[in-house]
C-alpha cells in the first residue's frame, strides 16, 4: 500500500480544499468513492491471489456511516457490527442481514435475540455466558446464525497498549493458553450449535505483519487440535484486521498483497500439511477507510506564547477538536496536516498556492477548540504565514473519525461529504442540528420555570 515514492492517501487539491469549506462549512469531513472503492478491491484482490477461498468484512466501527456501508456492500464486502447500533446502521444502508456478522465481548440478550430475529449470518461468540444464551435462542427460533469463536491467541503486537487485543491478558475471547477455548469447543459441539470456526483479532494499525502472521499460525494449529481431538474440522478462519495504514508520511505499512501472503503463510505454518481447506475471512476497517478521508478545519485564532528559554510557540486554533478526532487525546495519534489559504492570495500578478510556492514552514501546534487543552497536532511544519481564516486539510481521517464522534462542549457533528466518481461532492452525513442536540433531553417541570 505505502509504495516507497507513491503517496497512497486521498489530498484535496487547495481549490478543491475552498470549495468545500465554502460549500459545506468547516470542521468537515471529507471521503472519496472511488478512492474507497479501489482499496477495497486491490485488498480483495491481493486476499484471493494468496487464498482463493476467502471473504473480505469491512469492520464497520472504522466509519460507519451509511453511504460507506452501502460502497463495502456493493463492493462485495461482508459487514462486521460489533453491536446492535452497527448493525442496524448496516441495515439501515440496505445491507441484507445473512451478510452482517455480530461482535462484542459482552453482547446483551436483547442485542443477541436481536441478531436472531433478523437473522445475521454470523455471530462471533465471546464467552461461555453467550454461548448458552445462543442455544437459548436456537431452542426458541428452531434456527442458530452460523458461529465463530473468538480466540485469544496470545500473540503479542506492537501498536498503541490501547489498540492491542490479541495478548493473553485480554477482555476478548477465549484464552488458548488456560483452555478456556478448548472447553468452549467442547460445550458448543455438545450443545450441537453450528460452530462453523475461530475467530482473532490481536490489533489495530500493525505496521508489519509479523504478529498477524504469528496469530495466523496459532489459529490454524488450534483448529487442526480440535480435528485431532473432537473430529471437528474447521470450515471458516477468520484473522480479524488490524492492517495499519500512513498517518505520516514517513509511515511505512507493508504493501496489502505482502500483507495477505504473509497471513496465509502463517495457516499453512499452522496447519502444517493438514488437509483442512478453511475459508479465510479477514476484516479490516481503517485499511479499507482510513486513506479515503481528509477532514478539514479553519484558522479561527493564531497565537504565540512564550515556553521558557527564550522560545516559543505558536498555537493555531481550529474550529474542531477532540469531539471530532479523539484519536490525538486517546492514542498519541499523529497525523499529516496541510495548510491552504482561504484565497489564492495574489502576488505579482500571479495566483499562486502554497504547493507552488514551495512554501516556507514554521512549526505550529494545532489545537482544537474545546475547553481543555484539546492539542489535536503538536509541532507540525505547515507554511510561515498562515493567517485566521485559513485552512488546513488533516490526511487519512476515514477511520475512526466520525465514528469516534462526540458532542462533548455541545458541539454539533461534523457533516461527511462523499466525493463521487464523477468529482461531484455529495452531502452523505449533515452536521448536528441544534433540535437533535437538544432532542434527548427532559427538562424536570417544576413551578417556577
Ligand atoms: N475486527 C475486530 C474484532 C476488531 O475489534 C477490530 C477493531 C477490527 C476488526 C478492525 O480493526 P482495523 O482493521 O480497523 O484496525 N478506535 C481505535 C481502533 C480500535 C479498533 C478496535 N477493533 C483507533 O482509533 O485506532
Amino acid at each position: 500500500m505505502s509504495e516507497p515514492g507513491r503517496d497512497t492517501r486521498l489530498i484535496l487539491s487547495d481549490v478543491k480544499v475552498r470549495e468545500l469549506a465554502a460549500l459545506f462549512g468547516t470542521p468537515l469531513y471529507v471521503l472519496d468513492e472511488g478512492h474507497f472503492r479501489t482499496r477495497i478491491r486491490r485488498y480483495r484482490e491481493a486476499f484471493r491471489q494468496a487464498w482463493p477461498e476467502c471473504e473480505v468484512t469491512f469492520a464497520s466501527k472504522a466509519n460507519s456511516t451509511l453511504a460507506v456501508l452501502a460502497i463495502a456492500y456493493e463492493e462485495g464486502c461482508l459487514i462486521d457490527a460489533a453491536s446492535e447500533g452497527e448493525l442496524r446502521a448496516a441495515i439501515a444502508a440496505g445491507v441484507p442481514t445473512h451478510r452482517c456478522h455480530l461482535h462484542g465481548n459482552n453482547k446483551s440478550f436483547a442485542e443477541l435475540e436481536f441478531a436472531f430475529e433478523v437473522g445475521v449470518g454470523q455471530i462471533v461468540v465471546d464467552h461461555f455466558v453467550e454461548i448458552e444464551q445462543i442455544f437459548e435462542l436456537q431452542q426458541t427460533y428452531h434456527r442458530c446464525p452460523d458461529l465463530v469463536l473468538r480466540l485469544a491467541p496470545g500473540v503479542d503486537p506492537v501498536t498503541h497498549e490501547k489498540i492491542a487485543t490479541g495478548q493473553a491478558d485480554t477482555k476478548f475471547g477465549f484464552n488458548i493458553a488456560n483452555g478456556a477455548a478448548d472447553r468452549a469447543v467442547g460445550v458448543m459441539l455438545g450443545l450441537n450449535l453450528p460452530l462453523v470456526g475461530f475467530h482473532c483479532h490481536i490489533g489495530s494499525q500493525l505496521l508489519d505483519s509479523e504478529a498477524h502472521y504469528a496469530a495466523a499460525e496459532v489459529v490454524a494449529e488450534f483448529a487442526i487440535g480440535q480435528w485431532r481431538r473432537d473430529r471437528f474440522m474447521a470450515r471458516v478462519l477468520n484473522l480479524g484486521g488490524g492492517l495499519g495504514v500512513r498517518y505520516l508520511d514517513t509511515d511505512e505499512p507493508p504493501a496489502v498483497e505482502d500483507h495477505c501472503r504473509r497471513l496465509v503463510d502463517g495457516v499453512v505454518e499452522g496447519l502444517g500439511g493438514f488437509n483442512l481447506q478453511p475459508k479465510l475471512v479477514q476484516e479490516p476497517g481503517r485499511a479499507l477507510i482510513a486513506e479515503s478521508g481528509v477532514t478539514l478545519y479553519r484558522i479561527g485564532a493564531i497565537k504565540t506564547v512564550p515556553i521558557g528559554d527564550g522560545k516559543s510557540r505558536t498555537y493555531l486554533a481550529v474550529d474542531g477538536g477532540l469531539s471530532d478526532n479523539a484519536r490525538p487525546a486517546l492514542y498519541d495519534a499523529k497525523y499529516s496536516v496541510r495548510g491552504i489559504p482561504a484565497d489564492a492570495r495574489e502576488e505579482g500578478g500571479e495566483v499562486p498556492v502554497f504547493d507552488d510556492l514551495a512554501p516556507v514552514l514554521d512549526r505550529f501546534t494545532v489545537a482544537g477548540k474545546h475547553c481543555e487543552t484539546d492539542t489535536l497536532f503538536a509541532d507540525v511544519l505547515l507554511p510561515h504565514d498562515l493567517q485566521v481564516g485559513d485552512y488546513l486539510q488533516v490526511l487519512c481521517t476515514g477511520a475512526y473519525n466520525s465514528s469516534m464522534a462526540s458532542n462533548y462542549n455541545r458541539f454539533p457533528r461534523p457533516a461527511t461529504v462523499l466525493i463521487l466518481e464523477d468529482g461531484t461532492p455529495e452531502l452523505v452525513q449533515r452536521r448536528d442540528t441544534w433540535d437533535e442536540m437538544f432532542a434527548r433531553e427532559i427538562l424536570p417541570q417544576r413551578e417556577n420555570r
